[in-house]
């Protein structure tokens, strides 16, 4: 049954939120718990669609997979295969982290081509590269299986020529089992990379220079089993100070690490909110009119990042002012345009460039999710619009997600989730 959302706009939010755990620190983690024998367990796991999706690979890969609250329990003793079906590729490209933590296993791995998704085509040819620098075999079969043979991985130097996230994760969860030293240059900075390095750490694993450019590896040491909190989840904090600035009102993010989304919240006090920073607080308080912001460019962290463009994006577009957006990342991150256009919005996409020309209002419409935090741009607009809006697709949304209608509901917002027909 598919469900969406009915919002009701202009509802001011207040009131305090535990942001959960991070879905893309969550994902990369749960792929690692293969390595090692020894019971490995997930604190503050988020309870979302892509962590039952890789909750079901790591059982179909003949792992124990049990869940208590927020606690998940991965036991890879009895691990037996080393295949991923196309399905499961299908339903989620980023269990090609998968790719370098089964190498690394078993010394041999098959997935099916991740493919494309919302977001354009998803390329691996940089985790290609680096694994293939480890001493992997790579060879594409008929009906575009991925079949990987790496009988001995020998540790190097390996420069990536972008700082790819899930290539430099990949290439860390090989490289524990490689001999040698391995030594990643131009390597992805972003904390959910540091998040896997201290559950790395904690498996005895000998890592170092993860949040760097530069992350060394000594492969071979032995791995056991482990116990991790997940670190708190930057873009969905992101997500729900849009969410305030939108609206007005004042709401406290508990459990976050502020320095996560720094690029973030500078934008939205440029765009006239009141932010108030604790150690592990997030205070948004905003009364006046949401202004225009400098060009947002997305950029590798520590810049903005590529998956809070959208619901900035949302928030710009009742903004008074002209906001630029350059979407360096992807190469198509503008799909929720058409949708925000339907609720009023006035943009203008050029390629890589989106010109926000900001409107005193946005009309409640019925618009559909096209990708994950696309959704969530439409969710924004819709809690600052007059009038209703009817969102569909929420299945997207639930991949990132927990509990958001409950969430907004008690800060205040007029959300209720229905249960649509096909
Ligand atoms: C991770 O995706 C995140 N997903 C994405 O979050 C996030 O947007 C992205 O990093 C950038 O921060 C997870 O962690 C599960 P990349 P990933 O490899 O690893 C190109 C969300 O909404 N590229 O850094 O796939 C690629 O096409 C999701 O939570 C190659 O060309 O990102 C893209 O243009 C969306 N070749 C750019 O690099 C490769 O081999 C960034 O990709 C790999 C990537």
């Amino acid at each position: 049954m598919n469900s969406a959302y009915v919002i009701h706009g202009g509802q001011p939010l207040f009131g305090r939120l535990r942001v959960h755990g991070a879905k893309n620190s969550v994902l990369p983690i749960l792929a690692a718990s293969i390595l090692g024998q020894g019971t490995k367990e997930i604190v503050n796991c988020p309870d979302l669609r892509d962590v039952a999706s890789t909750a079901r690979i790591l059982e179909y890969l003949g792992c124990r997979v049990e869940r208590e609250g927020s606690v998940v329990r991965v036991d890879p003793g009895p691990m037996n295969r080393c295949d991923i079906p196309d399905a499961m590729m299908r339903e989620m490209r980023s269990s090609v982290v998968f790719l370098g933590a089964i190498l690394a296993r078993t010394g041999e791995a098959r997935i099916s081509f991740p493919g494309g998704c919302e977001l354009g085509p998803r390329p691996i040819d940089l985790h290609e590269s680096a694994l293939k620098a480890l001493g992997a075999e790579i060879t594409k079969e008929e009906g575009g299986d991925l079949l990987c043979r790496a009988p001995r991985l020998v540790g190097g130097e390996l420069n990536l020529t972008f700082p790819s996230v899930g290539a430099t994760e990949n290439t860390m969860l090989a490289a524990t089992a490689a001999q040698g030293t391995t030594r990643i240059t131009n390597a992805a900075r972003e904390p959910e990379i540091e998040d896997l390095q201290a559950f790395l750490q904690a498996m005895g694993a000998n890592v170092s220079g993860a949040g760097t450019s530069t992350i060394t590896i000594e492969g071979g040491w032995p791995l056991h089993g482990a116990k991790h909190a997940i670190i708190p989840d930057r873009i969905v904090s992101a997500t729900y100070l849009s969410a305030a600035a939108m609206t007005g009102g004042e709401i406290t993010l508990e459990s976050v690490c502020p320095s996560h989304l720094a690029t973030v919240t500078a934008m939205l006090a440029e765009a006239g909110c009141d932010l108030q920073i604790g150690p592990d607080t997030i205070m948004l308080a905003s009364k006046g009119p949401i202004r225009a912001m400098r060009p947002i460019r997305t950029m590798p962290y520590p810049g903005f990042p590529t998956d809070a463009q959208s619901p900035i994006m949302a928030l710009a577009a009742r903004a008074e002012g002209t906001t630029v957006f350059v979407e360096s990342i992807f190469k198509n991150r503008y799909r929720h345009v058409d949708e925000l256009a339907r609720m009023g919005a006035d943009i203008k996409v050029e390629g890589r460039v989106a010109v926000v020309c900001g409107v005193p209002k946005l009309t409640g419409a019925r618009v559909n999710t096209t990708d994950l935090r696309g959704g969530a741009a439409l969710v924004v607009a819709a809690l600052g619009a007059e009038g209703a809006s009817h969102i569909t697709g929420l299945h997207l949304i639930d991949r990132g997600y927990e509990d958001l209608e409950q969430n907004l509901s008690r800060l205040g917002a007029d959300i209720v989730r229905l249960t649509i027909d096909d």
